[in-house]
């Protein structure tokens, strides 16, 4: 199987630019082992150019954590997918849980985020996930199946290989619980059978699926080892360059 795993930060509304190059160096210093993945950060606008200034001194790529579904116009506040493409990301989060509660976004816009990304060249990070209510309700599959239907619709078997896709059970961000590695890996599997049903096998079987939810230094190699979980997304441990180098390390092969 071809698929990458990738190890991407969220790092939300928490750092500062001016803290990107200390960052860049203090995680350098403590990656000291091997690893297997691609590392990205993401975060707010304003950090991407210290984040592209900095990211040799990792390897790693950077990604933004929105873009507006619009292509041009009056909407204040809001970015088009062609000034961030003048920002330099090779990523960006699409539909993370934060903004679909905070910010109405909903299927219908992440696809129109994803393929606006798409058009431009910027690996769209497709997050779903179900809430507390719907797990214990036993409607993860069918739910998380449906974000995963209209995200992607309208979208080529070809450009779907393009995308990775962030399964994050919304009780599982920023709570400290994180989902077992039996729950995380049901998902991550349910999602590539959906994908298989959408496309194909092959297509389903190419494209990356992060976990992501209270992802840790501690928890990261056990759920990294599970079959089709192909790399996370992380916010609160990727704040601590060390805590990541960890999570980076947990991919050795
Ligand atoms: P967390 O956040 O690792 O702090 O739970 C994950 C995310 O929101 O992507």
């Amino acid at each position: 199987m071809s698929r990458k795993t990738v190890i991407a930060g969220n790092w939300k509304m928490n750092k500062l630019a001016s803290e990107v190059p200390a960052f860049a160096s203090e995680l350098k210093a403590a990656i000291t082992g091997a690893y297997d993945c691609d590392i990205v950060i993401c975060a707010p606008y304003p950090l991407i150019p210290a984040l592209n200034a900095n990211k040799d001194v990792v390897g790693m790529g950077v990604g933004a954590e929105d873009v507006s579904a619009f292509e041009k116009g009056a909407y204040t506040g809001e970015v088009s997918v062609s000034q961030l493409k003048e920002l330099g990301p090779q990523y960006c989060i699409v539909g993370h849980s934060e903004r679909r509660q905070y910010h109405n976004e909903t299927d219908s816009s992440v696809n129109a985020k994803t393929k606006a990304l798409l058009a431009n060249g910027i690996t769209p990070i497709v997050c779903v996930g179900e809430s507390l209510k719907q797990r214990e309700c036993g409607l993860t599959k069918d739910f998380v199946n449906s974000q995963v239907v209209v995200a992607f619709s309208g979208i080529s078997a070809e450009d779907a290989k393009k995308c990775i896709i962030a399964y994050e059970p919304i009780w599982a961000i920023g709570t400290g619980v994180t989902a077992t590695n039996e729950q995380a890996q049901e998902a991550c599997h349910d999602i590539r059978a959906e994908l298989a049903r959408i496309y194909d096998q092959e297509t389903a079987d190419s494209i990356t699926i992060q976990y992501g939810g209270s992802m840790n230094a501690k928890n990261a190699a056990d759920l990294l080892a599970q079959p089709d979980i192909d790399g996370g997304l992380i916010g609160g441990a990727s704040l601590k360059p060390v805590d990541f180098a960890t999570i980076i390390m947990a991919t050795a092969k």
